[in-house]
Protein backbone atom coordinates (compact mmCIF):
# COMPACT_ATOMS: atom_id res chain seq x y z
CA UNK A 1 0.00 0.00 0.00
CA UNK A 2 2.88 2.57 -0.38
CA UNK A 3 2.51 3.76 -3.80
CA UNK A 4 -1.23 4.17 -2.73
CA UNK A 5 -0.37 5.78 0.40
CA UNK A 6 1.83 8.27 -1.69
CA UNK A 7 -0.47 8.70 -4.11
CA UNK A 8 -3.10 10.00 -1.06
CA UNK A 9 -0.13 12.39 0.42
CA UNK A 10 0.37 14.14 -3.10
CA UNK A 11 -3.40 14.67 -2.85
CA UNK A 12 -3.69 16.65 0.43
CA UNK A 13 -3.45 20.13 -0.02
CA UNK A 14 -1.55 22.87 2.70
CA UNK A 15 -2.69 26.05 3.68
CA UNK A 16 -0.01 28.38 5.42
CA UNK A 17 -1.17 30.45 8.45
CA UNK A 18 -4.63 28.83 8.39
CA UNK A 19 -6.70 28.97 10.76
CA UNK A 20 -3.99 31.03 12.38
CA UNK A 21 -0.81 32.69 11.86
CA UNK A 22 2.62 30.00 12.30
CA UNK A 23 -0.12 27.16 11.64
CA UNK A 24 0.48 25.42 8.16
CA UNK A 25 -3.10 23.46 7.65
CA UNK A 26 -3.25 19.88 5.98
CA UNK A 27 -6.58 19.39 4.45
CA UNK A 28 -8.20 16.03 4.00
CA UNK A 29 -11.09 17.23 2.13
CA UNK A 30 -8.84 17.58 -0.59
CA UNK A 31 -9.06 13.96 -0.98
CA UNK A 32 -12.39 13.68 -1.11
CA UNK A 33 -12.87 15.59 -3.89
CA UNK A 34 -11.09 12.98 -5.61
CA UNK A 35 -13.34 10.00 -5.85
CA UNK A 36 -10.37 7.68 -7.08
CA UNK A 37 -8.30 8.95 -4.04
CA UNK A 38 -10.67 8.47 -1.71
CA UNK A 39 -11.41 5.46 -2.71
CA UNK A 40 -8.00 4.05 -2.75
CA UNK A 41 -7.57 5.79 1.33
CA UNK A 42 -10.99 3.69 1.89
CA UNK A 43 -9.29 0.65 0.74
CA UNK A 44 -5.88 1.58 2.38
CA UNK A 45 -8.00 1.92 6.03
CA UNK A 46 -9.87 -0.68 5.77
CA UNK A 47 -7.52 -3.47 4.76
CA UNK A 48 -5.77 -2.07 7.86
CA UNK A 49 -8.50 -2.08 10.16
CA UNK A 50 -9.24 -5.45 9.16
CA UNK A 51 -5.64 -7.52 10.16
CA UNK A 52 -5.63 -5.72 13.61
CA UNK A 53 -5.75 -8.55 16.12
CA UNK A 54 -7.57 -9.30 18.37
CA UNK A 55 -10.79 -8.17 16.31
CA UNK A 56 -11.98 -4.88 16.37
CA UNK A 57 -15.45 -4.83 17.89
CA UNK A 58 -16.06 -1.28 17.87
CA UNK A 59 -15.27 2.02 15.63
CA UNK A 60 -15.21 5.49 17.07
CA UNK A 61 -14.50 8.23 15.64
CA UNK A 62 -14.00 12.44 17.11
CA UNK A 63 -16.04 15.21 15.47
CA UNK A 64 -15.99 16.36 12.86
CA UNK A 65 -13.46 15.01 9.89
CA UNK A 66 -12.89 11.87 12.12
CA UNK A 67 -16.44 10.99 10.73
CA UNK A 68 -15.50 10.95 7.44
CA UNK A 69 -13.88 7.91 8.00
CA UNK A 70 -14.79 6.25 10.87
CA UNK A 71 -18.19 4.88 9.27
CA UNK A 72 -16.47 3.86 6.55
CA UNK A 73 -14.19 1.15 8.18
CA UNK A 74 -16.99 0.39 11.05
CA UNK A 75 -19.24 -0.90 7.80
CA UNK A 76 -16.46 -2.93 6.11
CA UNK A 77 -15.17 -4.63 9.74
CA UNK A 78 -19.56 -5.33 10.23
CA UNK A 79 -18.99 -3.39 13.86
CA UNK A 80 -20.95 -0.44 15.37
CA UNK A 81 -20.16 3.19 14.79
CA UNK A 82 -19.82 5.70 17.59
CA UNK A 83 -19.11 9.48 18.13
CA UNK A 84 -17.37 11.04 20.41
CA UNK A 85 -18.31 14.50 20.01
CA UNK A 86 -17.50 17.92 21.43
CA UNK A 87 -20.18 18.32 24.85
CA UNK A 88 -23.81 19.12 24.65
CA UNK A 89 -24.21 17.73 21.32
CA UNK A 90 -25.64 14.10 22.19
CA UNK A 91 -28.57 12.73 23.41
CA UNK A 92 -29.14 10.54 26.10
CA UNK A 93 -26.78 9.74 29.43
CA UNK A 94 -23.68 11.00 28.31
CA UNK A 95 -19.81 10.61 29.68
CA UNK A 96 -17.33 13.71 29.49
CA UNK A 97 -14.09 14.54 29.41
CA UNK A 98 -11.87 17.69 29.08
CA UNK A 99 -8.84 18.33 26.64
CA UNK A 100 -7.33 20.98 24.93
CA UNK A 101 -5.59 21.02 21.40
CA UNK A 102 -3.51 22.61 19.35
CA UNK A 103 -5.22 25.91 19.26
CA UNK A 104 -8.15 26.19 22.05
CA UNK A 105 -9.86 23.89 24.85
CA UNK A 106 -13.12 21.67 24.90
CA UNK A 107 -14.70 18.56 26.38
CA UNK A 108 -15.87 15.55 24.62
CA UNK A 109 -18.80 13.28 25.12
CA UNK A 110 -19.95 9.55 24.18
CA UNK A 111 -23.10 8.41 24.89
CA UNK A 112 -23.32 5.82 27.73
CA UNK A 113 -24.60 2.66 25.93
CA UNK A 114 -21.93 3.49 23.23
CA UNK A 115 -19.28 0.60 24.24
CA UNK A 116 -19.65 -1.64 26.99
CA UNK A 117 -16.99 -2.95 29.13
CA UNK A 118 -14.00 -4.80 27.57
CA UNK A 119 -15.03 -3.63 23.98
CA UNK A 120 -12.06 -3.19 21.72
CA UNK A 121 -12.38 -0.01 19.95
CA UNK A 122 -10.63 1.56 17.51
CA UNK A 123 -10.11 5.24 17.71
CA UNK A 124 -10.43 7.47 14.13
CA UNK A 125 -9.41 10.83 13.28
CA UNK A 126 -8.25 12.67 10.49
CA UNK A 127 -5.15 14.32 12.21
CA UNK A 128 -2.92 13.85 15.40
CA UNK A 129 -1.09 17.56 16.03
CA UNK A 130 -0.30 18.23 19.48
CA UNK A 131 -2.38 14.39 20.61
CA UNK A 132 -4.61 16.37 22.82
CA UNK A 133 -8.01 15.66 21.18
CA UNK A 134 -6.98 11.50 20.91
CA UNK A 135 -5.40 11.17 24.57
CA UNK A 136 -8.69 12.91 25.35
CA UNK A 137 -10.65 10.03 23.67
CA UNK A 138 -8.30 7.07 25.05
CA UNK A 139 -9.34 8.24 28.52
CA UNK A 140 -12.82 8.48 27.84
CA UNK A 141 -12.95 5.16 26.11
CA UNK A 142 -11.40 3.80 29.29
CA UNK A 143 -13.96 5.36 31.31
CA UNK A 144 -16.30 2.94 29.96
CA UNK A 145 -13.92 -0.29 30.78
CA UNK A 146 -13.39 -0.72 27.34
CA UNK A 147 -9.88 -0.98 25.70
CA UNK A 148 -8.66 1.03 22.56
CA UNK A 149 -7.40 -1.56 20.24
CA UNK A 150 -5.65 1.76 18.02
CA UNK A 151 -5.62 5.26 17.69
CA UNK A 152 -6.11 5.75 13.77
CA UNK A 153 -4.98 8.97 11.86
CA UNK A 154 -5.00 9.75 8.15
CA UNK A 155 -2.16 12.50 9.06
CA UNK A 156 0.31 12.97 11.78
CA UNK A 157 2.34 16.41 12.39
CA UNK A 158 5.24 14.43 13.98
CA UNK A 159 7.18 17.26 15.58
CA UNK A 160 4.52 17.82 17.86
CA UNK A 161 5.00 14.02 19.06
CA UNK A 162 1.25 14.16 19.82
CA UNK A 163 1.63 10.27 19.86
CA UNK A 164 3.90 10.08 23.56
CA UNK A 165 0.63 11.65 24.94
CA UNK A 166 -0.80 8.58 24.04
CA UNK A 167 -0.54 5.01 25.94
CA UNK A 168 -2.24 2.79 23.43
CA UNK A 169 -1.12 2.26 19.61
CA UNK A 170 -1.20 4.94 17.46
CA UNK A 171 -1.03 4.32 13.88
CA UNK A 172 -0.90 6.91 10.94
CA UNK A 173 -0.86 6.81 7.32
CA UNK A 174 0.70 9.29 6.29
CA UNK A 175 3.38 11.48 8.16
CA UNK A 176 4.60 15.10 7.99
CA UNK A 177 7.67 17.09 9.84
C1 LIG B 1 -8.55 18.93 14.70
C2 LIG B 1 -8.29 17.58 14.07
C3 LIG B 1 -8.16 16.67 15.26
C4 LIG B 1 -7.52 17.58 16.29
C5 LIG B 1 -6.05 17.31 16.38
O1 LIG B 1 -9.90 19.05 15.00
O2 LIG B 1 -9.34 17.17 13.20
O3 LIG B 1 -9.43 16.20 15.72
O4 LIG B 1 -7.75 18.93 15.87
O5 LIG B 1 -5.42 18.18 17.28
P1 LIG B 1 -4.68 17.68 18.60
O6 LIG B 1 -3.92 16.44 18.27
O7 LIG B 1 -3.75 18.85 18.91
O8 LIG B 1 -5.69 17.48 19.66
P2 LIG B 1 -10.57 20.41 15.52
O9 LIG B 1 -10.43 20.49 17.00
O10 LIG B 1 -10.03 21.53 14.70
O11 LIG B 1 -12.13 20.15 15.28
P3 LIG B 1 -13.02 19.97 13.96
O12 LIG B 1 -12.60 18.66 13.29
O13 LIG B 1 -14.40 19.84 14.53
O14 LIG B 1 -12.83 21.15 13.09
N1 LIG C 1 -4.88 20.22 9.66
C1 LIG C 1 -6.09 19.85 10.06
N2 LIG C 1 -6.49 19.89 11.31
C2 LIG C 1 -5.64 20.33 12.22
C3 LIG C 1 -4.36 20.73 11.89
C4 LIG C 1 -3.96 20.66 10.53
O1 LIG C 1 -2.83 21.00 10.15
N3 LIG C 1 -3.75 21.08 13.04
C5 LIG C 1 -4.65 20.91 14.02
N4 LIG C 1 -5.78 20.45 13.54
Amino acid sequence: SANKIDEIKKAISSYPDFPIKGILFRDVFSVLRQPKIFGLLRDVMVEHAKQLQPPVQVVAALESRGFLFGPLIALELNVPFVPIRKKGKLPGMTRTVQYSLEYGQDAFEMQEDAVKQGDRVLIVDDLLATGGSMSASCSLVNAFGAEVAECFVVMELSDLNGRAKIAANVHSLIQYD
